[in-house]
């Protein structure tokens, strides 16, 4: 882990921090780097390069942590015009189109209500009902994302139960979380897709493995479940060593490209990212997109040094 990773998190909950960072203009080479602008006529573009590319891409509309039923309501309304302009998007772009969709859309149930007090999990189901609905009928996928550890069992319930309608519905599951690899074993069956990420949020070392080395060894325990288990393994790391860890799990499962994918972030290791197209792999890219991009950028820059001193340097020299 970054050792800095911890004092980014924490100060990155400052509201004088997050005053002064947001008045960075997001088409600042620093924000776009990570994040594809502020509306989704910025996106469309991005997205477009990447399905040309080769690449397949997941869509996140920035935001979390809604307190407001009003704002959950225009994140409900914002991604059903994002599915439908992914899906022109798909139709406009050459290439195949198989039965797994190229292009998905991945969200926060937290920004869909989850928050709301005590009927907030009923009420970010119910969106999500609406927004898988809407993207069986585009042929776009659904991922929901995983938040700090307090959501993960409400987040897991919601999964759960849409899954009965919605079978391809997949999650995100962090492996730095000890409970990741019981969840692993409970939701990988027949028909289930599940995204095997590190994990991003500052938690406490009761729920988390705190040192890399373990949070690695979780990861490669999921994934050997993941590899043998569920339907369809998506790897969400940079990580060269839990990609050919994959690779080689592939290999001993008899699976073939195209029976799981790698999943990354737009910005990071775009060479590696071409390198595994070129070789034949599924390869997705996650576009966030929003004018909410801060809490996205912070653990981005709390991922890597020098990624901050890249920030601070861009941050001096306006
Ligand atoms: P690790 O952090 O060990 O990095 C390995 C290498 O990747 C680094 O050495 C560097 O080369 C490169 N790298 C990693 N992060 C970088 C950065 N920020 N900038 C530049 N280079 C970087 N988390 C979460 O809590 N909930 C979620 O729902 C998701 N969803 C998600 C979707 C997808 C598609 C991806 C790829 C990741 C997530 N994450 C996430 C984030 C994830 O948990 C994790 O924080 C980052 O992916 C970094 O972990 P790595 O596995 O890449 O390894």
């Amino acid at each position: 882990m970054n050792p800095l990773r911890p004092a980014i998190l924490a100060a990155a909950g400052s509201s004088k921090l997050k005053d002064a960072i947001t008045r960075v203009p997001v088409t600042a080479a620093v924000v776009r780097r990570f994040v594809a602008g502020e509306a989704r006529a910025d996106l469309v573009p991005v997205a477009t390069a990447l399905l040309e590319s080769g690449r397949s891409v997941s869509v996140d509309f920035l935001g979390e942590y809604t307190t407001d039923r009003a704002q959950a309501d225009a994140a409900v309304t914002e991604y059903l015009s994002l599915i439908d302009d992914l899906a022109e998007v798909d139709h406009a772009v050459p290439g195949a189109h198989s039965e797994i969709p190229r292009v998905e859309v991945s969200l926060k149930l937290s920004a869909l209500g989850q928050s709301l007090g005590q009927d907030g999990p009923a009420i970010a189901a119910e969106n999500l009902h609406k927004l898988c609905t809407k993207a069986v009928e585009r042929h776009v996928w659904v991922t929901v994302d995983a938040e700090d550890h307090t959501t993960t069992e409400d987040t897991l319930d919601a999964v759960r139960l849409a899954r009965a309608e919605f079978p391809w519905l997949a999650v995100a599951l962090q492996t730095y979380l000890r409970q990741a690899e019981d969840n692993a074993r409970d939701l990988a069956t027949d028909g289930t897709r599940i995204r095997l990420c590190k994990g991003a949020y500052q938690e406490p070392a009761t729920v988390a493995y705190r040192r890399r080395a373990e949070v690695d060894a979780s990861y490669l325990r999921c994934l050997d479940v993941l590899m043998r288990d569920a339907w369809y393994p998506m790897i969400a790391s940079h990580d060269p060593a839990m990609i050919a860890a994959a690779l080689t799990l592939a290999s001993e499962n008899n699976h073939s490209p195209g029976d799981y994918e790698f999943q990354m972030l737009y910005g990071i290791r775009d060479d590696e990212q071409r390198r595994l197209v070129s070789e034949g792999h599924a390869l997705r890219v996650y576009i966030p997109y929003g004018t909410q991009w801060y809490g996205y950028l912070m653990r981005r820059l709390a991922e890597r040094p020098a990624n901050l001193a890249f920030f601070l340097r861009a941050l001096t020299d306006r």
